[in-house]
This record gives C-alpha cells, structure tokens and sequence, in this order.
C-alpha cells in the first residue's frame, strides 16, 4: 500500500514538475523567437524616423513617425528583449530607437504622449544603470507630462483626447472626446509626479480616472470606447463608439484598456476603489459568452449579434467569411491580469492567472506565434487595428509584439516567486 502510494505520488510529483517546466519553457521559446524576429525587424529598419507598426500589403514593414501613437512599443519591446536575455546588444538598440523619439515629448495635437514616452523612455529609466542617461531620459518624461497636462481642462477634469472629430454616423461633431485607451496615459503622470515631487500631475490621473469610470462603464462593466464633453459644463454629451462595431457594443481592446488602466490606478493610489472596478471590468471579459476557448478575443464582443447596429457599413465593408481575433487585446489583457493577480487571494489570485497563462499558452501557439522568419518580423500575427476604418484587418501590430513580451515578464517573474 505504502509502496503504491509512493509510486502514485512519484508520478504525480514527475506531472506536476513536467508541467510546470513546459510551461516555464514557452516563455523562453517565445523569447527566442521574439530575438530573431526583432533581429529582422532591425535588418529591415534602418530608417530611425520610422517606427515600425505593422505590415504593408507587399510584407514590407510599415512604420510610423514620432507624432502618431504606435511608435514607443517598438523600443519598448526591445527593452524587455534586454531585461529578459540581459544582452548587451539589445540594450544598444533600444537605446537608439528610444533616444530617436526625443522629440515626442513636445506632443499634444493629440493624447497619446503618454503611451509613447512611457513605453519607451520608462522602460529606459527602469533598466538604465548610467547616471547621466537616466537623469536625461527623466527630464525628457518631465516634459511628456506637461505635454499630457496641456489637454487637460478643469472644467471637464479629463484629458482630451482628440481634437474635432465626427463619429461615424456624421451627426456628431465631437468637440472634447475621451477614449477609455486614454487610461493608458497615466502612469506616465504617477511617475513624474513621484520623481518631481509635485502632486499636479497625479491629481490630474485622478480626476481623469474618477470621472472615467463615472462615464464610461455601463451597468454590466463593459466600455463605452468614446465619451464626448461640453467643454464648459463637462456634462456628457455622447457615449458612442470609433473602433468598435456599434456605440453599444464592447470594442476588445477598449476593455483591455480598463482592465489594464484601473489596475495601474490600484497600484499608484491603493485606493480599493480602483481595485474593485478593475476586477468587475476585468471578469465582464474573462466570462463573455462570446470570448473563444483560446481566450483571446474577436475584435469586438458583439459583432454581428443581434441588438448591435453599426453606424457604418459593415456588410459592405466585410471582405472576410470569418470574424477575426484581436491579439493585442489578448496580449493587453493578460498582462493586466497577471498584475492583478498580485492584488487578490485564494480563488481570485489563481482564477486572474490562470486565465492569463491560458491567454499566453495560446499566444505561444503556432497559431498566433510566427515562425522565425517570416511575419515581417512581428512576433504575433492575428490583430485588429481599426476594422471601421477598413485599416489593419487580421495583421501583425507593435503593440501586440509589446504587451506580449511584458505579459511573459509577469509570468515569468510569478512564476519564479512561487
Ligand atoms: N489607442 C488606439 C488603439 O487602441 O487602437
């Protein structure tokens, strides 16, 4: 009896570590394959004024320049390329390709800053070990934040941003739009204000987090993914939509923003407010009905469903006989997770990472993971830009590539402190 049991216990114990070793070793197969295909994203991209984004139509990579908002995942990710392989090599261009975005720190036609410097310039500040350069690159995110700051007006007590734009249905011309991605901004206001010492740029976080979730969340914690203003009240005028399929439905990636935004808000303030929405935004997607298996999700929740009508032509549109995934959503949302795992217990801590592990198991598949070599050098295939815009349809993008390499650090850490 006792020698079964140890017999059954010892192939247990031999499951268990297999297991657990396979799934440390896809973290460190994707990073391999992440090594090469950013080894031929820097072959291929030479021009340092143009970030790479995507793909064109000919396979050839499509960059962008300093003053849109792609073009920080790009250095970023070759920082985490370095924190993980502690390559000198990667370091070297990441530095270059971070130091060739100084300039963005002037940006405010739109409000973006903070995701470009952040990604960039705060992963060179973390991993940075020269003086020199890290009080450079500090004084470069002080003035990214004045640069947020200047969209931001107390009557409203959000960050715009955009400027003038019309929504889909042409009825509409918003004057003081907010998207949920624009949670993403903030952490950049949490650092400077920590490094300054001055408070402003947090209470700015704040307000724009307060009211955010005051206005863009409806009863079941799904997103709105624009909220137009009065610029003089501040009262809302229109929950509508941009990206997503319908003013009503849940664009993937904007809920990836939220689940992402208010688990940064709950780590910058400890306020348990921030913890309980992010935890009701974060199972509204976990649980979705319409979330597949692999849990990496369509690019919204709703198309096609009944009771969801886009104000722009998605029959005429739709060129495809399937509705495609969104990996950068799946990406996005496995790293917010794996964060916010580390804020809950028991049943909630395992439920949080065991969905992201899943998340990342199938990002790790041939499926969404490239063959070395081919993708154009992206890292993931399979995501979504903006499907009303007929732009970036089932393609290769940075951000993806970038929330994915964060994710697998996560684990990877989670995973060695367990
Ligand atoms: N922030 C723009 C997007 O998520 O597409």
């Amino acid at each position: 009896m006792l020698k079964n049991s140890l017999i059954v216990g010892s192939i247990a114990l031999v499951v268990a570590v297999s297991s657990c070793s396979s799934k440390q070793d896809f973290v460190k197969n994707d990073f391999d394959v992440a090594e090469k295909q950013y080894d031929l994203m820097l072959k291929q991209s030479t021009d340092l004024t143009s970030f790479p984004r995507t793909t064109n139509a000919d396979g050839s990579v499509k960059g962008t320049d300093i003053w849109d908002w792609t073009q920080g995942f790009f250095p970023g990710g070759l920082w985490y390329i370095y924190e993980y392989s502690q390559d000198p090599k990667w370091k070297a261009a990441a530095e270059k390709w971070t130091e060739a975005l100084e300039e963005a720190k002037f940006l405010t036609q739109h409000h973006d800053v903070g995701f470009v410097m952040y990604c960039s310039y705060g992963n060179a500040v973390r991993l940075e070990t020269d003086t020199a350069k890290i009080n450079k690159y500090n004084k470069i995110l002080i003035q990214s934040a004045e640069s947020a700051l200047t969209r931001y007006y107390d009557n409203v007590g959000l960050i715009k941003s955009w400027n003038d734009k019309m929504s889909w249905d042409g009825k509409t011309l918003w004057k003081y739009p907010v998207i949920i991605d624009n949670m993403m901004n903030l952490e950049l206001l949490f650092y400077v204000s920590k490094l300054t010492g001055d408070p402003k740029y947090r209470n700015v976080a704040i307000s724009h987090a307060d009211k955010t979730m005051k206005n863009h969340f409806r009863g079941d914690y799904s997103t709105y993914h624009v909220v137009d203003y009065d610029a003089k009240t501040g009262e809302v005028l229109h929950q509508q939509t941009n990206q997503g399929y319908a003013d009503n439905s849940t664009w993937s990636r904007g809920q990836g923003w939220a689940m992402y935004g208010y688990t940064l808000m709950y780590r910058e303030t400890k306020d348990p407010k921030y913890l309980e929405h992010a935890k009701k935004v974060s199972d509204f997607f976990i649980n979705h009905p319409n979330l597949p298996k692999d849990k990496i999700p369509y690019w919204d929740f709703n198309v096609e469903q009944a009771g969801y009508t886009p104000d722009w032509d998605y029959k005429g549109q739709n060129k495809l006989n399937y509705i495609p995934r969104d990996a950068s959503a799946g990406s996005l949302a496995a790293s917010a997770l794996l964060e916010l795992s580390t804020y809950v217990d028991g049943a909630e801590k395992e439920k949080y990472f065991r969905t992201a592990e899943e998340m990342l198991e199938s990002l790790s598949s041939k499926e969404y993971l490239a063959d070395p070599g081919t993708n154009s050098g992206f890292i993931l295939k399979h995501s979504v830009g903006s499907f009303p815009h007929n732009n970036e349809i089932d393609v290769p993008l940075i951000y993806a590539d970038y929330y994915f390499l964060e994710a697998l650090l996560r684990y990877n850490k989670l995973k060695e402190s367990k």
